[in-house]
């Protein structure tokens, strides 16, 4: 259903009076195929390039090279108008429901913008039934959002995000600012809803352990660049990488995770990659050709970035 073809993105800060623009490849060459009815993740540290990636892929964001695919149609040469006709098919869910909801607007109001700005009439009877579709009462159309939990506001999100059924949605950590049982009901909410309406996913989260029970495949990205694919959510990992995020996972409490975590040594700077492998640093198996050649996914069912592979 979408294909990602050696996308990558660059940007460049600075350039000021005395300050030398710098560049840095924020995502690089990637490629990956998402199959319909697939959920497929992508996991990695935050600033690794995950929601430029996503933005990408739904073309908020022009890439640098690369191109992507929906259903044989590249959305990267298409005119202002095919694109608006290409979006109805796809959306977007954010991390954060709270600032992506203006707070004047009612909850109608929120779920009736999709269909202005495709030039749509609202369907009679659309908003109730976005609402209940969502697990939420039909009064809280009136609300606004500093009326509603943070769950509740996530559910306007999605529901706003399926007002014009889309089939491919991207979700970009769409339960990282909730508590975890709360995390728990949207996740069932979404696996649901994939279900009902014949959804395929691009799910984005710095939290294997929550990729790994959500998701069919998982990419792994380290710096911009994939460095695992994993076939499915459990996978023994090959790449040094995701066996230390494996590790470091399986803690409940985020503020013991760092200190138990196998990773140790810098990550280094974006604008400053050294010339071998990105994660040579910090990796227990580098070697000398490690540090001096950069490693590609291999091309196997398992495809992996890594010149010693687990
Ligand atoms: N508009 C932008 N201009 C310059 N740098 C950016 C911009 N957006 C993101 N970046 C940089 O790109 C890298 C990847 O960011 P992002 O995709 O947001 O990562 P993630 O979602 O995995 O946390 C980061 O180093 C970030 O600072
Ligand atoms: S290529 Fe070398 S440094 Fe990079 S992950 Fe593999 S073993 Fe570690
Ligand atoms: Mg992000």
């Amino acid at each position: 259903m979408i294909e990602i073809e050696h996308l990558s993105k660059r940007f460049q800060t600075g350039g000021g009076f005395l300050k030398r623009p710098r560049a840095m490849l924020a995502v690089r060459d990637v490629s990956l195929t998402i199959a319909k009815g697939e959920v497929v993740g992508v996991v990695g540290e935050s600033g690794c390039g995950k929601s430029t990636l996503a933005r990408l892929v739904l073309r908020l964001l022009e890439p640098s090279s690369g191109r992507v695919v929906l259903d044989g149609t590249d959305l990267t040469s298409l005119t202002a108008r095919d694109l608006r006709a290409a979006r109805k098919r796809m959306a977007m869910v954010f991390q954060d429901p709270y600032s992506s909801l203006d707070p004047r607007y009612s909850v109608a109001d929120v779920l009736t913008e999709p269909f202005t700005v495709q030039r749509r009439p609202l369907p009679p009877g659309q908003i109730a039934e976005m609402l209940t579709a969502v697990g939420l009462p039909t009064e809280m159309a009136a609300s606004h959002p500093h009326q509603l939990s943070g769950g509740q506001r996530q559910r306007v999100g999605i529901a706003r995000a399926l007002a014009l059924r889309p089939d491919f949605v991207v979700l970009d950590e769409p339960t990282a600012s909730l508590d975890v049982s709360i995390q728990a009901q949207i996740i069932d909410l979404l696996a649901s809803l994939r279900d009902q309406m014949g959804l395929t996913y691009l799910f984005i989260s710095h939290d294997l352990g929550l990729v790994r029970y959500f998701c069919d495949r998982i990419v792994v990205m380290y710096l911009g660049a994939v460095v695992e694919i994993l076939p499915t959510a459990d996978a023994a990992p090959r790449h040094p990488y995701t066996r230390a995020l494996i590790d470091s996972g399986f803690v409940p409490d985020p503020a013991r995770r760092r200190a138990i975590a196998p990773l140790s040594g810098e990550i280094p700077s974006p604008f400053d990659l050294p010339p071998g492998c990105a994660f040579a640093g910090r990796c227990p198996r580098a070697t000398d050709r490690c540090r001096a050649e950069r490693p590609t996914l291999d091309d196997t069912t398992h495809p992996t970035a890594c010149f010693h592979p687990l």
